[in-house]
């Protein structure tokens, strides 16, 4: 049976939630996480940054601010499973170590196994390039495109054990033009992710949601 949700605790601007950010690529949407933390007071706070390698480029934005931020790569095991199990316990020893109450993913570009997300369940969110439950996995705007869709977007849900499938929290609409390229579709997608991200992690920190 898979496990219940159990949400992070509420907390407050004297005791802000405990946020690590994980991504595989240029980390924008980490980069907007960011800038909304330190334009206002918040009840969250990123305390750590991860990346599933030492060369993703979005690194250098904890780096700059002085925010514990790794570069994890996957250890140099011959076998493909105990090689993924073994980076997840990388990281999950991480957050455990950083006192993370939050893990949001931002681009990061592995999918969690069962164990991982069964100890973080609740407690770990996604954002997702479409309107879920349309175009799940890592060409959702490809899909969109290849099917005629004239609307996506994105959505931010709860991470369960399959892929792209967890409790919708929000989800952001923006248009599809006839002439649309992926990129072009990519890019009018984060500016919404941008926005919504921040907003879905205020409700979350301060207990907002329920399950
Ligand atoms: C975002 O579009 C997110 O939805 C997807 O990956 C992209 C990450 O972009 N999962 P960036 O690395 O934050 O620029």
């Amino acid at each position: 049976m898979d496990e219940a949700y159990l949400l992070p605790r509420p907390a407050s601007i004297e005791d802000p939630l405990r946020i690590a950010v994980l991504i595989s690529g240029g980390g924008s949407g980490l980069a907007a996480l960011l800038r909304y933390q330190a334009s206002e007071v918040r009840t969250h706070q990123t305390v750590l940054i991860l990346a599933d390698s030492e060369a993703a480029a979005g690194l250098e934005h904890g780096d700059s601010l002085g925010i514990e931020t790794h570069g994890i790569s996957l250890p140099a095991l011959k076998d493909k499973v105990q090689r993924r199990l073994a980076h997840e316990e990388l990281v999950h020893t991480a957050l455990v170590n950083a006192e993370v109450e939050l893990i949001v993913l931002s681009g990061y570009m592995r999918i969690l196994t069962p164990s991982f997300v069964k100890r973080w369940k609740g407690r770990l969110v996604n954002i997702h390039p479409s309107l879920l439950p349309k175009y799940p996995g890592a060409h959702a705007h490809r899909d969109a495109l290849a099917d005629g869709a004239t609307v996506s977007g994105c959505t931010v849900h709860l991470v369960d054990e399959g892929v792209d499938s967890g409790m919708i929290l929000a989800q952001s609409e923006v248009p599809i033009h006839p002439d649309d390229t992926e990129s072009d579709l990519q890019e009018r997608i984060k500016k919404v992710e941008h926005l919504l991200y921040p907003e879905v992690i205020d409700r979350l920190s301060i207990g907002g949601y329920s399950v």
